[in-house]
């Protein structure tokens, strides 16, 4: 049984409160597509008054904080994620891993506070293009994965976003197979960590999905979903590649 796709879109530092308008196109546009799980995942000042305007309808943070309060100044908590009607979270993306050099052991803690409180997680993991060159994508982003993953008995709630960090926002995306041995590997390590129920964890990909493109990568197995940066900005580019999940 394939698993029910998730497309999660990243607006990244993009959304002011001029944009709640076209969150809520997303939404309505979505409820035509009950088989597939769409998602927002909006700068954290933004949950707020996004989840009031589209009830029903999954709203996320970018990151979170490990930590469940204390002095952090400018974090957020994944219990303030929460409160602020938020349903799920990313983290671990590679903005934040270099810039903010967040190691594999933190978004490991990051996932775990997450889940905690009932937040489901996109925990992202990718290559860069020299370690692709190279040949050491799949090797890296084992490690990668294997250092992030929460520890927990059960992985409910956890999805992984592959996204190399060279078809981030590029226009390039891998091949067709470079995607299926990526994915099939990490497939194979969630069943090694968490067993049977590694089996139903979704694995999205990420870089550079448009409409163009989505059909193809949604074909490919163990490709459950797909987040989605600069194309999830705009209800006419994000809910065609919504429609290529469903097979429309
Ligand atoms: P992109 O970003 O779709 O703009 O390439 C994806 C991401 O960074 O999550």
């Amino acid at each position: 049984m394939p698993l029910k796709k998730l497309v999660a879109g990243n607006w990244k530092m993009h959304g002011v409160s001029s944009d709640i308008a076209e969150i809520q196109e997303i939404a309505a546009a979505a409820k035509d597509y009950s088989d597939i799980d769409v998602a927002l995942c909006v700068p954290a000042i933004l949950i707020e008054r996004a989840a009031r305007a589209v009830p029903g309808f999954s709203i996320g943070g970018q990151d979170v904080h490990h930590a469940e309060k204390g002095a952090h100044t400018g974090c957020t908590s994944a219990a303030m994620l929460h409160d602020a009607g938020a349903s799920l979270t990313i983290v671990g993306h590679s903005e934040r891993r270099e810039a903010q050099r967040e190691s594999d052991e933190e978004v490991k803690a990051k996932a775990e506070a997450a889940l905690a409180v009932g937040l489901q997680v996109i925990l992202c993991v990718g290559e860069s293009l020299e370690l692709r060159e190279k040949g050491d994508a799949v090797p890296v982003v084992t490690e990668q994965l294997d250092g992030s993953l929460p520890a927990v008995e059960s992985p409910a709630g956890l999805a992984i976003a592959y996204e190399p960090i060279w078809a981030i926002g590029t226009g390039k995306i891998p091949t067709v197979a470079e995607i299926a041995e990526m994915h099939e590997t990490i497939r194979s390590r969630l069943r090694q960590r968490y067993g049977e129920a590694g089996g139903g964890v979704r694995i999205l990909y990420g870089g550079s999905v448009k409409a163009s493109n989505a059909a193809e990568i949604f074909a490919i197995r163990d490709v459950d979903g797909a987040l989605v940066g600069g194309a999830s900005l705009k209800a006419a580019d994000f809910i065609p590649i919504v429609a290529a999940a469903s097979g429309r």
